[in-house]
């Protein structure tokens, strides 16, 4: 196979409290891709931010194309080819796609930033891309899954040999993602090496020739795709647990409405949305990236304005309507947006496990009752398995997934009547999803009414009794828990009710 075009030798990051990295090895072929596995706070991130110069080990060295190379800023790393996809991405909402893809480099001419050519090569890296938007488009107008194109779309500038996808999938319509998938292969057939992280362990076989697997900032192992298996990989990023995959579906007959929804509608947004959620139930809203399931959510909680329509709770002595923002007392809602409307980043984990809590955490003199503040707080991060290395670390230290589990525990600690679930398990390790699957059953089981978005089919059949069918805003349908995938894949595009 001849010699490795990237190679990163003994690499190890210490961060206050915590070894992120300890002496770890990785390689990587040119016009390979290369999997980045691991659980939640493995040191994924952490590796390939040395990599891209974003931050400095402690120890180690990288060798490209066989000579050792010194990258200690982001600069130095795009000189020596190196482009990366974060994994959480940075933009500048008020300014274009050409702007934030040039931010770094903007093409002068004479000093003064030329426009023309800004653009001429923003829309030449779009194409490729096949992005339907332009580059004078203002990045606040896209959806998450386009802000994720345009990332790509700036590493794609600099025409790297090497580019690090950190998890780029997780908020992309499969269309996009086929998209995605055909420019990594013409990357590879390039001679581009590709460096690829993500949870989705179906997305490595499709593309991926090898994987390395890190534990505990350590590697652990990997190899030939070809002669893996997804059981073999599990295993080596969290060992022998058993994944929890048991589904305690039950009917919803005769069981009290919480929810009552009735004709909702948000002009352009969606329509005449209906239905009843029951206690102990396990609702999924169903459909594809964009049908309106979000919108739905937002517009039950008061978090965008509705043109009309009646939402009724069930306070203790029956369904009472209630005002927009009102039900924010009553329904506690995980965002698939952490990064915008779930954590304050700077603050501790300990302050935004409590956030949601204030109210119940008052002690008698209404100061905060720290010590029981300490004691959730714990008992939380115990139950979720978050990697931290203290209550007071700031939560933008933490991994990604990590961030998510705190926006999950927080609403765990208040224990509200009803929750709103959007995408929970986005950024989650195999480990971590069950075990939020297994905590939403628990909920259920004490009683809580539970609607749950997800894009992911797995998990929707694993966790639904009964689902909302979505498409262009609307409820387009009503399916029962024991739906197939086909059945639930052809509802959501709009073609079941041809069969
Ligand atoms: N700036 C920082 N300060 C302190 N600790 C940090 C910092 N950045 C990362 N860490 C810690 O280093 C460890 C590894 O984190 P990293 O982000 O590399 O994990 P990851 O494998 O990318 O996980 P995920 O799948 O959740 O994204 C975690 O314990 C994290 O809290
Ligand atoms: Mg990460």
């Amino acid at each position: 196979m001849g010699n490795p075009y990237l190679e990163m030798r003994g690499v190890s990051k210490r961060f206050p409290g915590v070894q992120a990295l300890t002496s770890v090895s990785f390689e990587a072929y040119a016009g390979e891709a290369v999997a980045l596995i691991g659980a939640n706070g493995a040191g994924k991130s952490t590796l390939m931010n040395v990599l891209g110069g974003n931050l400095q080990s402690d120890e180690g060295e990288i060798l490209i194309g066989g000579q050792a190379v010194s990258i200690n800023s982001p600069l130095a790393a795009t000189a020596n080819g190196i482009a990366f996809v974060h994994q959480e991405m940075a933009m500048l909402p008020t300014m274009t796609v050409a702007e934030n893809i040039h931010i770094s480099s903007f093409p002068t001419r004479a000093g003064i930033i030329d426009r023309k050519a800004m653009e001429a090569s923003t829309a030449e890296v779009l194409t490729r891309l096949g992005c339907h938007f332009t580059p004078d488009t203002r990045i606040q107008v896209l959806s998450t899954g386009d802000r994720q194109m345009v990332e790509i779309a700036r590493a794609l500038l600099s025409k790297p040999s090497i580019i690090i996808f950190d998890e780029p999938t997780s908020s992309l319509t499969s269309r996009e993602k086929a998209r995605l998938f055909d420019v990594i292969r013409t990357l590879k057939t390039e001679g581009v090496t590709i460096i690829y992280i993500t949870h989705f362990l179906d997305e490595i076989f499709n593309i991926c020739e090898r994987a390395t697997v890190l534990r505990g900032g350590s590697t652990v192992g990997g190899g030939l795709l070809s002669e893996l298996t997804t059981a073999d990989i599990v295993h080596m990023m969290i060992g022998d647990v058993g994944l929890d995959t048991r589904s305690a579906k039950h009917s919803t007959q005769q069981r009290e409405v919480v929810l009552k929804v009735t004709g909702l509608n948000r002009r352009g947004v969606i329509k005449d949305i209906s239905f009843s959620l029951h206690k102990g139930e396990v609702l999924g809203l169903w459909g594809l990236l964009g049908s309106g399931r979000t919108e739905v959510a937002r517009a039950i909680i008061g978090l965008d304005p509705i043109d009309d329509g009646q939402i009724e709770i069930n306070t203790g002595s029956g369904l009472h309507p209630i005002r927009p923002r009102e039900a924010q007392r009553w329904i506690g809602m995980v965002t698939e947006d952490r990064r915008n409307e779930g954590l304050l980043l700077p603050m501790s984990v300990k302050q935004n496990m409590s956030i949601a809590n204030l109210r119940g955490l008052l002690s008698r003199w209404k100061l905060i009752d720290n010590r029981r503040e300490t004691e959730l707080a714990t008992h939380f991060v115990n139950r979720l398995n978050i990697i931290i290395s203290s209550l007071g670390q700031p939560v933008k230290t933490l991994s990604g997934g990590n961030q998510q589990k705190v926006v999950v525990g927080r609403w765990l600690e208040l224990n509200p009547p009803i929750f709103i679930m959007d995408e929970p398990t986005r950024g989650l390790d195999v480990g971590a999803k069950a075990e939020i699957r297994r905590i939403i059953f628990e909920l259920a089981e004490g009683g809580a009414a539970v609607l749950v978005i997800s894009s992911e089919i797995e998990e929707m059949m694993a966790l639904g009794e009964r689902y909302l069918v979505m498409n262009r805003g609307q409820i387009v349908n009503e399916l029962p828990g024991t739906s197939t995938k086909n059945e639930l894949m052809g509802a959501a595009a709009g073609a079941a009710q041809m069969e």
